[in-house]
């Protein structure tokens, strides 16, 4: 396939995910509740993304920041009137923050994801919070059961992130670790495949391509996650949240 043919393959693939996913309405709930409770004012969204869910998480807080490195999204976000860094992050970011945000931007390398964690952390105020949220490979997630059962070949390591991340988290203070189960549902299966194709890719082509050609795939979704003529398959997001006690300030 040409260059533009396997772009355009990737963009119906995202797409075709971003319209089928109930992710960024039960994340948005989430966060909506969680400012409500605990009288957020403020908060800072490191790697906010296309403003999906930035956009109308900005409206609940009277302070909204980004910080996203893609430059077209940051344009996006800036022509929502949002106020954003266009970095990566760890970088120079001004005040404190009633929350910190980080969500499904942790990286996959302890020395990468430790350095960003502590640099989140020194950005919470007091009595502010620091969430995190993110996927994880537990062994009987539908999503492993997928792999296992269609023997896809996965680059990703074994073990837990959600346990690695704890490791750190709780030399700040106390970790809450909540699931949140999200789907993607669709009519047909074809639909299926593309949004799932796209979350297999992690960004490669070949393995979008891979996964698309796949029969066993196709079969197997048919067979397990297709009910009264609908197709729906979940993922569950872990939530993992510090707040920041005073005494905690000073560690
Ligand atoms: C998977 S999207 C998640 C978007 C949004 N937070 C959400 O949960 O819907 C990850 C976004 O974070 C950005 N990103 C990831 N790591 C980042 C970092 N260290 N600094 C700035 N942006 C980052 C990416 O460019 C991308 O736009």
């Amino acid at each position: 396939m040409a260059n533009h043919q396997l772009n355009q393959a990737y963009t119906k693939a995202f797409e075709t995910f971003l319209s089928h996913t109930n992710e960024k309405l039960i994340l948005l709930e989430y966060l909506g509740k969680l400012i409500q409770s605990r009288e957020v004012s403020s908060v800072l969204d490191i790697g906010a993304g296309n403003g999906d869910l930035a956009i109308p998480l900005a409206r609940e807080v009277g302070r909204y920041v980004a910080v996203e490195q893609k430059p077209n999204y940051a344009n996006t976000l800036r022509n929502s009137n949002l106020f954003v860094y266009q970095a990566v992050f760890p970088c120079l970011i001004d005040g404190k923050f009633d929350l910190v945000l980080g969500s499904h931007i942790i990286p996959w390398r302890k020395e990468e994801y430790t350095p960003l964690i502590f640099a989140a952390w020194d950005l919470v105020a007091t009595y502010g919070q620091l969430v995190l949220i993110t996927y994880d490979d537990t062994e009987h997630s539908a999503w492993n059961e997928l792999r296992d059962g269609c023997n896809l070949p996965t680059s990703r390591r074994s073990g837990s992130r959600i346990d690695l991340f704890r490791e750190v988290l709780e030399t700040l203070g106390e970790v809450e670790v909540i699931e949140l189960v999200t789907a993607v549902e669709t009519n047909t299966l074809d639909e299926l495949c593309q949004a799932l194709a796209f979350v297999y890719s992690d960004g490669e082509i070949e393995k979008l391509t891979f996964f698309l050609k796949n029969e066993a795939v196709r079969t197997y979704l048919e067979t397990n996650h297709k009910t009264e003529g609908r197709y729906s398959f979940p993922f569950t997001h872990y939530v993992l949240q510090v707040s920041k006690l005073p005494q905690a300030e000073f560690i």
